[in-house]
């Protein structure tokens, strides 16, 4: 069974497969009207959720689909306690295919442990958000024709941002990628995805620095939810704001792209620059949907094998307090990555 729960989970021959799956979806609409009749999408959304959620379910509906579930976790049986892993048995009985959002960082994967059908990781905690990925890179794609040898400009929460940490690990396989990072010292890239990146980026401290140099620039929210501490969340929220002074320092070519929503971090006055895609990467996040939906219900795809992720059973308890592997009773997992450090199966945090 293939799920998709991290950009890592699709090869790149994968990802060109399903971006070509979507640009047919765009150039012939009508020919997928009917592609997934008689099927039905189970969105669990424990977490608040528009765009996504929305997105998934007009994605089906153009599918020929049905869509079941909910958006508040407080309606479900989950306010009566029960775990993931008992709600995926339950839905797996109803419904062909899930989308879940959860604020616990691993939970997809715990899901799809025990699923009997495709679960679709739409955001787990500040771990990862594959699908928010595969939109970007539609959205490159579109815009920019390729993914190879671009400089990509990372700007505000790198350490909560999931959306960030999925788009770096889909990102650092092609060829020529440079990542310039633009954080507050308190919301900078976590150890594991520095890692991941090698020699692949620099950190500049502000964003003067960061427009001459970048093809995409990738802004993000704080993402005030994950904050424990509300007073540091008010100190840091407008740490980086792009405006149209900024943009007159970047290359004509170049694009902003963010999943939204946005706060502050992008005044109104940059929407009407050409190079500012954030609204025309939001329809693209219907049609990847499409094509992600489309692709994992398809035999050919789910028999195929897919990139593998070995990983050890053990003891060692992880740390992670938003890890989905400190309060489901599950059995705790790691793995050993390029660096000889031992990580959490679900989280990817140091054990
Ligand atoms: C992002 C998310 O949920 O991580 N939004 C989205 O999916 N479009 C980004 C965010 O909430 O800041």
């Amino acid at each position: 069974m293939r799920h998709l729960l991290d950009s890592t989970d699709l090869t790149t021959g994968e990802i060109e497969q399903i971006i070509l799956r979507a640009l047919d979806i765009i150039a012939h609409p009508e020919q997928y009207a009917e592609a997934c009749k008689g099927k039905k999408l189970a969105t669990l959304f424990y977490e608040p959720s528009t765009r996504t959620r929305l997105s998934f379910t007009a994605a089906m509906m153009e599918l020929g689909g049905n869509v079941l579930g909910f958006s508040d976790a407080r309606s479900s049986s989950v306010s009566k306690g029960e775990t993931v892993a008992d709600t995926v048995r339950v839905v797996s009985a109803f419904a062909d295919i899930i989308a879940m959002r959860h604020y616990k960082e691993g939970a997809p994967r715990v899901a799809s442990e025990f699923s009997r059908i495709p679960i679709i990781n739409a955001g787990d905690g500040g771990h990862s958000h594959p699908t928010q990925t595969m939109t970007d890179l539609l959205t490159i794609r579109r815009e920019l024709g390729r993914f190879d040898h671009l400089t990509v400009g990372l700007c505000g929460d790198l350490k909560y941002g999931r959306t960030v940490h999925s788009l770096i690990k889909a990102m650092r396989r092609y060829e020529g990628v440079r990542f310039v990072l633009i954080a507050p010292h308190e919301l900078a890239l976590p150890d594991y995805m520095k890692a991941e990146l090698g020699d692949a980026y620099t950190e500049v401290s502000t964003l003067e620095e960061a427009m001459p140099l970048v093809d995409v620039l990738y802004m993000t929210r704080v993402q005030q939810e994950r904050f424990a501490d509300r007073d540091e969340y008010e100190r840091l929220k407008d740490s980086f704001i792009l405006d149209e002074r900024l943009m007159t320092l970047a290359g004509p070519n170049m694009i902003v792209l963010h999943p939204l929503p946005r706060v502050n971090e992008i005044t109104v006055g940059v929407d009407n620059d050409p190079r500012a895609a954030y609204f025309r990467q939001v329809e693209n996040g219907k049609y990847i949907r499409k094509a992600i939906i489309y692709t994992l219900l398809s035999d050919d795809f789910l028999h195929a094998s897919g990139p593998a992720h070995p990983y050890e059973s053990g003891t060692t308890a992880c740390h992670n307090d938003r890890c989905i592997a400190t309060t489901e009773p599950i059995e705790q997992k790691h793995y050993t990555d390029h660096d000889g450090v031992r990580r959490c199966y679900y989280c990817d945090h140091m054990l």
